[in-house]
């Protein structure tokens, strides 16, 4: 196990995103999920946004909570291939622990430590974005409300008339596949359903992310609109590691039996059930979340 600790962490949403176990593995499986979410959606830019910006001749892209800057970076190599560039390619991050060094970003990507839900942002960026992206930044969102920060920030930097591109994955959404009738993925069903009932005890809520449009549309966004692609069945394999990795992380967040004996679930009989859902893995058992949602919007001009 990656966690050995026999302290219980509470969970806090960007808390958890600068504790120090979100290190390299985080990032190599944020990696992992960035060419996942690539061969579902085929595009850096949804197409409509980046034939309405490809002309300009002085592209600015922010791209928020950036993590490691691959969604920037492969958007840096994708411009090339259209001859753009001169794009001034912006990231920030809470936590730059997984920023590559600048030395190797290429020429305009820039990658900055930033809160973007301080509610301040340096004056120098606001109203100059072309684009705002925003992707898998659910774990941060307890419910609908609390996507207006976030939309806020992006109204703030995006130029009048430029464009915000989300996507989102449902979180609390783990659907279990079995590859035959003799291999029942009982574990992991079993966690899919602890997971969810622990986002709900904390009240925390994940069906905005299907109504995304609506809540860009409702804060003031222009021509809002949701775009939903399924995962394809070849990558399942890959998305289950990846959200394996996640659920062997978070066994920190269920204390040790000697610290709690109460606890609906404690952290030995988690280890326990996750293993079990290893084996079932190692059976062809697959875990994943369905669908990408896009969600579109133009600042009012
Ligand atoms: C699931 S990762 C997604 C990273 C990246 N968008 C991607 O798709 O690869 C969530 C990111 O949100 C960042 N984050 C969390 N809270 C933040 C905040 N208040 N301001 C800026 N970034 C934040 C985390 O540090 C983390 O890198």
């Amino acid at each position: 196990m990656a966690t050995s600790s026999t302290n219980f962490k509470e969970y806090g949403q960007s808390q958890y995103w600068v504790a120090p176990a979100r290190n390299f593995r985080t990032s190599a499986r944020l990696h992992l999920q960035h060419f996942l979410i690539q061969n579902t959606l085929g595009y850096l830019l949804e197409p409509t946004v980046e034939k309405s910006v490809a002309a300009s001749q002085a592209l600015k892209v922010a791209d928020l909570a950036c993590g490691n800057g691959v969604w920037l970076t492969e958007l840096h190599s994708h411009l090339a291939t259209l001859n753009i560039t001169t794009a001034q390619l912006d990231g920030f991050d809470i936590n730059p622990i997984n920023f590559p060094a600048s030395a190797y970003l290429p020429a305009g990507v820039t990658l900055k430590k930033l809160d973007i839900l301080a509610g301040t942002l340096p004056p120098e960026l606001k109203s100059i974005y072309d684009v705002v992206h925003i992707r898998a930044f659910d774990s941060v969102i307890r419910n609908a409300e609390a996507t207006k920060p976030i939309l806020s920030a992006a109204m703030e930097l995006l130029k009048p008339g430029g464009f915000l591109q989300w996507e989102e994955m449902r979180g609390d959404n783990w659907v279990v596949e079995v590859p035959s009738p003799e291999t029942p993925g009982v574990a992991c069903r079993t966690i899919s359903q602890v997971l969810k009932g622990a986002l709900q005890a904390q009240g925390i809520e994940k069906d905005w992310v299907d109504a995304l449009d609506t809540h860009l549309e409702a804060f003031g966004f222009r021509d809002a609109r949701l775009l939903v692609r399924e995962k394809r069945k070849q990558d399942w394999k890959a998305w289950t590691e990846d959200y394996l990795m996640v659920w062997e992380e978070i066994a920190a967040f269920f204390p040790p039996k000697a610290t709690k004996p109460d606890a609906p679930m404690s952290r030995e009989a988690w280890v326990d059930l996750f293993a079990k859902g290893v084996k079932e893995t190692e059976q062809g058992v697959v875990v994943h979340q369905g669908k990408i949602m896009t969600a579109i919007g133009q600042k009012p001009i």
